[in-house]
């Protein structure tokens, strides 16, 4: 299959072409290029190695086509430049880049010592489910949700109980009676995806006020994975960290973060898990012993460098992807009879798509033989030919190209 005009390969810079690229120094005149198409085809890109030599653009997996903040690619030349890669540890001044991040994005006033550094947020999500209640103990959450929601407690010997999300107008919401219903005496735990993936919402606080008093009900840790809060693309819906809710509540809970989806440096690895309760720090700390490494030297730097330098780029990446967002929802309106955005898309680049009216029996197949690599709705717990997870982190050319083969496929379907 041949690339449209909009692949020229005029307009394909080499994968190099980041380190040119073109910030003023005075923050105020800085501007961004989310246009250029970098290609990432010859790179160790999991995303785009799926498909090595076909004609296949990966909307799959999440993280998005754009070079990483400027501040961020300098800091870590920087730190290559200095040669050496002993043994890493986080430094004050990247502490308190977090810290002031959470107080000036959020509102939300962090301890240094509540920090737990880990190399990826999935590693978090393993570890809670290891490190509290025992073997055959089980953990709930809601589907559909981001695969290693579920996989981790089986992981960890866990019982996992998914409760659906309930679809009520145009929303996702948690449906209470359900949770209710489903909630065991040896539950341990509550996974909390906020904001959604896959299904893009933002929580109001009130909706995590009742998740806060369901778990404090039932006796759970309330495990709160936020690594999507700042791509809160409605403005009017600001992203509330579960903890901040109330001293209580953040006893009880542990926050995964990480500036890895948001800036775009998800292969470096550098996460954290915020817990202000002492004795449950320390029991998740003694889980990572001698098993979770150290966050490698650039993991530091590029979390530093993005909390602390980078709130004008991500200003400008929320203008490109809110552009994006609205692109799919005007396409997929008037172009795509028969697929359906399930909600409004408040945060995330991910957009989660209603297949089922196509009666295709595998809706990713089919869209990959058109040139489309998407997520597969059943691995977030959908019914299986149903959904899929498209992933509008990229340029909009690359976008409209894919959702052009998409009609072309639907065409065939
Ligand atoms: C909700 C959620 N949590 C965690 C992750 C992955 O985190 P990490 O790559 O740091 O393990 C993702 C990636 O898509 C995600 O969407």
């Amino acid at each position: 299959m041949q690339h449209s005009q909009a692949f020229s390969p005029r307009r394909v810079k080499n994968i190099r072409a980041f380190q040119g690229f073109a910030v003023s120094t005075a923050p105020q005149q800085m501007t961004f290029d989310f246009d250029t198409i970098i290609d990432r085809t010859g790179s160790d890109s999991r995303k785009w190695r799926k498909y090595a030599g076909q004609d296949t653009l990966p909307l799959w997996i999440a993280d998005m086509d754009f070079a990483a903040p400027p501040a961020v690619v300098a800091a870590l030349h920087r730190r290559v430049d200095h040669g050496v890669f002993g043994y890493g540890m986080p430094l004050p001044p990247l502490t308190r880049a977090v810290v002031d991040y959470c107080a000036s994005h959020y509102g939300w006033k962090i301890e240094p010592s509540w920090l737990v550094w880990l190399p990826g947020l999935v590693t978090g999500l393993n570890l809670a489910a290891g490190a509290f209640g025992e073997k055959g103990d089980a953990i709930l959450t809601c589907t559909p949700v981001y695969p290693p929601f579920t996989s981790a407690p089986k992981n960890m010997g866990r019982e996992v109980i998914k409760v659906p999300l309930a679809r009520r107008g145009s929303h996702y919401e948690f449906d209470w009676a359900a949770l209710e219903q489903a909630v065991t005496p040896r539950t341990r735990l509550f996974f909390l995806c906020s904001p959604h993936n896959p299904v893009g919402r933002v929580f109001t606080r009130a909706e995590l006020e009742q998740v806060a008093a369901f778990c404090e009900r039932h006796n759970l840790i309330l495990v709160s994975d936020e690594i999507h809060c700042d791509l809160i693309l409605e403005a009017a819906l600001p992203h509330v960290p579960t903890a901040l809710l109330a001293p209580e509540i953040a006893a009880h809970t542990i926050t995964l973060m990480a500036p890895s989806k948001t800036y775009n440096v998800p292969g470096l690895g550098a996460s954290l898990a915020i817990i202000p309760d002492a004795t449950r720090r320390m029991r998740f700390v003694r889980a990572t012993a001698g098993i979770v490494a150290e966050v490698n030297n650039f993991g530091y730097v590029a979390c530093e460098a993005a909390y602390r330098d980078c709130e004008p780029w991500r200003q400008a990446l929320l203008a490109y992807l809110r552009g994006n967002r609205d692109f799919i929802l005007d396409f997929v309106a008037r172009e795509l009879p028969g697929v359906r955005i399930e909600a409004p898309i408040e945060a995330t680049y991910l957009a989660w798509l209603d297949v089922e009216k196509l009666g295709l029996a595998e809706p990713v197949k089919h869209f990959e033989q058109h040139g489309v690599g998407l997520s597969d709705g059943a691995m977030f717990g959908a019914k299986p030919g149903t959904h899929v997870r498209l992933n509008f982190g990229c340029t909009r050319a690359t976008l409209a190209e894919a959702l052009r083969r998409m009609k072309a496929a639907l065409a065939r379907a």
